[in-house]
């Protein structure tokens, strides 16, 4: 693909340089159409039977986009107390929350207890936490099916080397703790990890853990997790999560468990990336050129407080350089780095990348920045972190989130 921005016409009619005049530079832009779609996409992941699309705010936080997913029928998991309160707070009725908790307090738990917030529990010992202070209620278990799948070692959250959830041997010890606090285990969820663009490892974790639900009895859910992937190289033609043809499969699976189980609980999935990761471009500007030992170095303004994905996990996204509003073409190409403003070596937003020669004064295009892009930001070296804007269906340009000012940075220190 010659160019993302074009081919979606990602911008509808604004103009970057407007966009970054009123905004600053670095800014997250979203595109509201591609939100919606992908959002109407993982509602309809599975059809056949009564299914709900809990999408993982994690992903990102912003309050506008959790009211975009409340109003296409999304539901959501959340991983904190801070990002429940966001959910309550964008209006998403504790019913439609799950917490996925790892590791909490006591008081964390009684948050969600409080709340009428269905948790999903993540170990024997907070088993025993969660029926001291809510004996006789309701929870989840996350097993770990054993199987893991994932972009970076860091991110894979099944199999053998992963802190999270409880392991098949250990699930008779569930029952003793259920039984010892009169606790209903109402469902089951994992999560195999994030990123798989190839369907086969998720569903093979799929197929394991619908094995191991048949040695729950009454189950009211069960939950596969997240971690669809999206393609982060479609400057390249990489194709889009299979998303069809791996309906069909999923499908199958759940048949033969249905027919085997007796009935069909619900079930869930809980995609974050896949919701918001292709809904945004981060906007930054190129301020220095130059060559050190034979490397050409692109010096922009998106550093690794902005993005950190490429520091942290050598992740890729694609860049398109706009130079006077025009997308600079895909000729004329060099071997170039980017790089951001932060006082770190490791501050790469690619290395050694075939990408059209970048001029001092043109706009770095980030494609696919919306998922773990802005929620993972820090003010690392005191930089404030960017404004967020959407760029609704009729093509307005709408802040949702504004950029932090020094005195944002001032606020919390005692003084
Ligand atoms: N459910 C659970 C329990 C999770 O831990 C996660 C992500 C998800 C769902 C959503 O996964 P997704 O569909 O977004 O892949 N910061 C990393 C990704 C970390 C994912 C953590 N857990 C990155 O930037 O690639």
């Amino acid at each position: 693909m010659e160019s993302f921005i074009k081919a979606v016409d990602f911008f509808k009619g604004n103009k970057p340089e407007d966009i970054v005049a009123k905004y600053g530079t670095p800014v997250y832009v979203y595109n509201e159409d591609i939100l919606r779609d992908r959002m109407r996409k993982v509602s309809k992941i599975i059809t056949k039977y009564e299914f709900h699309s809990n999408y993982s705010i994690k992903a990102n936080t912003n309050i506008n986009i959790l009211k975009i997913a409340l109003s296409e029928g999304l539901y959501a998991d959340a991983m904190s107390v801070g990002e429940m309160r966001i959910l309550l707070d964008a209006g998403f009725p504790a019913e439609k929350i799950f917490f996925v908790s790892n590791n909490v307090s006591a008081e964390e738990m009684q948050f969600a207890i409080d709340h009428e917030i269905m948790v999903s529990i993540d170990s024997l010992s907070q088993l025993e936490q969660f029926g001291e202070i809510n004996k006789g209620g309701k929870c989840a278990v996350r097993i770990n099916p054993g199987v893991g799948a994932g972009h970076h070692e860091k991110v894979v959250t099944a199999g053998k080397k992963t802190k999270f959830a409880i392991a098949e041997e250990d699930i008779d010890r569930i029952f003793d703790i259920a039984a010892k606090y009169d606790l209903t285990i109402a469902g089951i969820n994992q999560h195999v990890g994030s990123l798989f663009m190839d369907p086969e490892p998720f569903l093979a974790a799929v197929k394991n853990f619908l094995r191991i639900a048949m040695k729950f009895k009454d189950l009211e859910f069960i939950d596969f997790g997240g971690g669809y992937g999206i393609p982060y190289h479609k400057l390249d033609d990489e194709k889009d999560f299979p998303m069809e043809s791996f309906k069909k499969d999923f499908e199958l699976l759940i048949d033969d468990f249905v027919k085997e189980y007796g009935y069909a609980p619900l079930f869930k999935t809980e995609p974050g990336r896949f919701v918001v990761a292709e809904s945004c471009i981060l906007l930054g500007r190129v301020h220095s050129t130059k060559q050190n030992s034979g490397v050409k170095y692109v010096g922009t303004d998106i550093g690794m407080n902005v993005l950190v994905r490429p520091s942290m996990y050598d992740s890729w996204h694609d860049i398109e350089f706009i130079r006077g509003n025009e997308i600079v073409a895909r000729e004329n190409m060099e071997e170039q780095t980017v790089t951001g403003n932060i006082c770190e070596s490791g501050d790469l937003l690619a290395r050694n990348r075939m990408l059209p020669v970048a001029q001092k004064g043109d706009l770095a295009a980030v494609l696919d920045a919306g998922a773990y892009g802005y929620a993972m930001c820090s003010t690392y070296n005191s930089r404030p972190r960017p404004a967020e804007v959407l760029v609704t269906s009729d093509g307005e340009l709408k802040c949702i989130r504004r950029a932090e000012t020094y005195e944002d940075l001032m606020r919390l220190f005692e003084v």
